[in-house]
């Protein structure tokens, strides 16, 4: 049996995020800037997307090498044509001990309501919604669409009703643009069992103008929340969890902060990235990925994958985040996370 693999600082590869297409029905101003992705934007072209045949075989191989937990993302992985056939696929590896993979997915929402029940029939075990404001005003802005946030709404409660218990919504707080949706959010998601997460604002990609001034510290939102709704620290799920938790005094239930700037967790870091078109990344922030497509086109055996994927691992010394602070000069290319996945 093969075991599993480390890296140079001895954190275990358990979760593979793999990105299912670059494209989004939303516009973000933080992620897919309109300016950026316009009419005019490039996205790959469907022979250079992974097939579904050659997602699984390398999520396979992770699994032999200790990945527990696929995520699907993209862009909006709901726009990828039957994604629900890759769900059904990946539901079938079964690991070593002989037990199933969590599948979670990461979506925008818009197209949940439709999907939910092929999803949840296909064997996804769990889905995320992003979700940024309660008023279609900071939505529309935050999103550049002319959606409204009724539809993911509607997306939630489908998520809800289809068993995906428990439900999660990403909401990335930027300053002075959705700080005044934070106890709003709260409100509206206290008591239904949906836990709702607050993230950091970070210096993903090169397009998103991102400044520190931008960014409101976890510290600073659990405040703000604790003096509404007062609020107690959780014991993380699992070792590694991004998500600090904290738990509503009165039995609410639950919400989280990602503190990826302000308190990096790159020490635990587990994840590794499949983009879209093949290639592997270490780190969110990366900067070159490891072509799989090509080896995987080209005839390797099963063996010279995994080499890849082991290899790749355990030269891995990434703590982008960590380092931030300390880093006197930033890559200029870093990749979108359109592309690499969120
Ligand atoms: P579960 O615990 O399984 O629900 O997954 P999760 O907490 O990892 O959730 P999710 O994948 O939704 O991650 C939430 C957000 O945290 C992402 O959208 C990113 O913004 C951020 N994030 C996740 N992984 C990383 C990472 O490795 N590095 C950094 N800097 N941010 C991350
Ligand atoms: N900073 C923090 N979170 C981000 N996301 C996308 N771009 C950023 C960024 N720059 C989040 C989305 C979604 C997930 C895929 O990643 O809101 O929840
Ligand atoms: Fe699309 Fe998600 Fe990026 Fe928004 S954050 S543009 S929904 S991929
Ligand atoms: Fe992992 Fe890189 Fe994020 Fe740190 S910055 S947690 S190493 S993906």
């Amino acid at each position: 049996m093969a075991s599993p693999v480390t890296d140079t600082r001895q954190r275990p590869l358990r979760d593979l995020r793999i990105s299912v297409t670059d494209r989004c029905n939303l516009r973000c101003t933080y992620c897919m800037p309109r300016e950026v992705f316009d009419r005019n934007f490039v996205f790959l072209p469907r022979p250079e997307l992974l097939t579904f045949e050659e997602i699984t075989r390398v999520a396979r191989l992770f699994v032999q090498r200790g990945v527990r937990k696929f995520r699907l993302s993209g862009g909006e992985p709901l726009l990828r044509h039957r994604v629900e056939n890759l769900i059904e696929m990946l539901a079938g590896i079964r690991t070593p001990d002989g037990a199933p993979v969590e599948i979670a997915l990461t979506t925008n929402g818009v197209l949940l309501a439709k999907k939910a029940k092929v999803l949840k029939e296909a064997g996804l075990t769990r889905v995320t919604v992003s979700l940024d404001g309660l008023s279609d005003e900071t939505f529309r802005r935050m999103s550049d669409s002319a959606v409204p946030v009724a539809t993911v709404l509607a997306g939630i409660e489908a998520a809800s009703t289809w068993g995906f218990a428990p439900v999660k919504v990403n909401t990335v707080v930027q300053r002075g643009v959705n700080e005044h949706e934070i106890l709003p959010l709260v409100r509206h998601f206290r008591h239904t069992g949906v836990i709702l997460r607050f993230i950091e604002f970070m210096d993903v990609g090169t397009t998103n103008g991102w400044r520190m001034d931008d960014v409101v510290p976890a510290r600073d939102i659990i405040s703000r929340v604790n003096e509404h709704h007062p609020i107690h620290p959780l014991d993380a799920n699992y070792g590694g969890e991004v998500a600090k938790r904290w738990a509503f005094d009165d039995g609410a239930g639950e919400i989280g902060v990602i503190a990826s700037v302000t308190q990096a967790f790159c020490d635990d870091c587990s994840r590794m990235r499949l983009s879209t078109d093949g290639k592997l990344y270490t780190c969110l922030f990366a900067t070159q990925g490891v072509d799989l497509r090509d080896p995987l086109r080209h005839n390797a055996d099963d063996e010279a994958i995994e080499r890849l994927i082991v290899d790749t691992w355990s030269r891995r010394t990434d703590r982008y985040s960590a380092e931030r602070h300390a880093a006197t000069v930033r890559p200029e290319k870093r990749i979108e996370m359109s592309y690499i996945g969120g």
